[in-house]
């Protein structure tokens, strides 16, 4: 299964993936040299050379592209699971003084070194599962130190370990404590946001782009629009966390921005379909979350891809919402829940998330020239893979050519 042609891809083309049977890939120094019919490949003067590694007859996917995560926090939030179950909703518990603040507690409490090794373990899982490529935004620290820490964090696993990360500043992911029940506590917040925290974030080269919560129990449209606008013109491209628990219509500010992607879509309205349908703003969707949660409301994926946006899939890995790094199990949630094919899912959670980050020309997809990011499956045929909800059958996964995970 290549994704390749023409990226990124809309509407009926989303759902046809170039699957080629019995075929080789013959990589060179981490980029893909050629691919093809096994026996043609075979033949190459260059082949010749090569080491072998034999997939048997498994299915190759472009390595899932996971567009969406909060990578670094240090705890889970286990009992507030527990809470959701017994009949809370995720807004009591935030009410409650729960939900993100709860993670910022806990964050800014921990060591570099804690959260370090705490996401070195996730990363592998990550990859375990087929993932090669992921976003991590910060957003649970808010304020100067621990935001900054979050992104270093980002910078050192980058180097340190295979997976490449691509770092979001999501300081406007709640008014941190020390701000609330204050006079002027949020433009306060704000002015530190525009003032220190995103001037010092670009100058360091920490992030490529900034979010925002747009939400009642968060952001406003209107602080959203200045986060944004300030990351902006420092060079910080806008995503938007939107239309999640209510419609705000942060999906109509992220696309006057220019926003690479808006997540999450639960309360999307007509309009805004028809909107996306029309930019080039990424609608990524995470049905993790409406599936951990226990909402029955998902995101409107048929619309949204019969009407010509360009749709991404990311797990949004995060204690509160979607503690998940697994991709195949978006999928099967994406195929079940969204009614979206196993193409369309596989096409979302590849190419088009690539696209969202603005990497399709590197990877994303099985082509000439791109680098040799795999996901090898032990299944016999690629919707095997969504099919079987809740089981990783991810065989091998390869990045830039080097094998980072491979079952025995
Ligand atoms: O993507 N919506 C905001 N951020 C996360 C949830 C954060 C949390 O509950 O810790 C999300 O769902
Ligand atoms: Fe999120």
């Amino acid at each position: 299964m290549t994704a390749a042609g023409r990226a990124p891809r809309r509407g009926k083309a989303l759902g046809q993936l170039g699957v080629l049977p019995e075929g080789a890939i013959l990589v060179r120094d981490g980029v893909i040299a050629a691919i093809g019919p096994a026996a043609k490949i075979e033949k190459l003067q260059d082949s010749r050379r090569a080491q072998l590694l034999d997939l048997d007859g498994r299915v190759v996917l472009p390595g899932f592209v996971d567009s969406h995560t909060h990578l670094v926090h240090a705890a889970s939030r286990v009992h507030e699971y527990e809470l959701r179950i017994q009949g809370a909703s995720y807004q009591e518990i935030v009410r409650k003084g729960g939900g993100i603040l709860n993670s910022v507690k806990r964050l800014r409490a921990a060591s570099a070194e804690e959260l370090k090794t705490r996401a070195r373990v996730f990363l592998g899982r990550f990859a375990e599962h087929g993932t090669t490529t992921i976003e991590a935004k910060s957003g649970y620290g808010l304020d100067v130190t621990s935001e900054l820490r979050i992104l270093s964090l980002y910078k050192e696993l980058g180097a340190e370990q295979p997976l490449e990360i691509v770092s979001t500043f999501l300081g406007a992911h709640v008014v941190p404590e020390e701000y609330r029940g204050k006079p002027g506590g949020t433009r306060e917040y704000l002015v530190l946001l525009e003032q220190a925290l995103i001037p010092e974030v670009a100058e360091n080269g920490l992030a490529e782009y900034c979010d925002v919560f747009c939400e009642r129990s968060a952001f406003s449209r209107a602080e959203s629009r200045q986060v944004l606008v300030a990351g902006r013109e420092n060079g910080l491209r806008p995503r938007v966390h939107a239309e999640q628990l209510s419609h705000t219509g942060a999906t109509q500010l992220g696309m006057e921005l220019g926003a690479a992607s808006c997540d999450h879509l639960e309360y999307l309205k007509p309009g805004d379909i028809r909107a996306l349908a029309k930019s080039d703003t990424v609608a990524t969707l995470l049905p993790g979350c409406d599936f951990h949660l226990g909402l029955q409301l998902y995101a409107p994926a048929r619309a949204l891809i019969d009407g010509g946006a360009i749709v991404g899939l990311a797990t949004d890995f995060n204690p509160g919402t979607s503690p998940t790094l697994s991709m195949p199990m978006v999928l099967s949630l994406a195929c079940t829940q969204l009614r979206m094919t196993p193409a369309e899912a596989i096409a979302a959670a590849t190419i088009n998330s690539a696209y969202s980050l603005g990497r399709h020309k590197r990877i994303g997809s099985i082509e000439i020239g791109k680098q040799a990011d795999l996901g090898v499956f032990e299944v016999a045929d690629y919707r095997e893979i969504p099919y079987y909800f809740g089981v990783n059958t991810c065989w091998l996964t390869m990045k830039r050519g080097e094998v980072v995970h491979m079952r025995d």
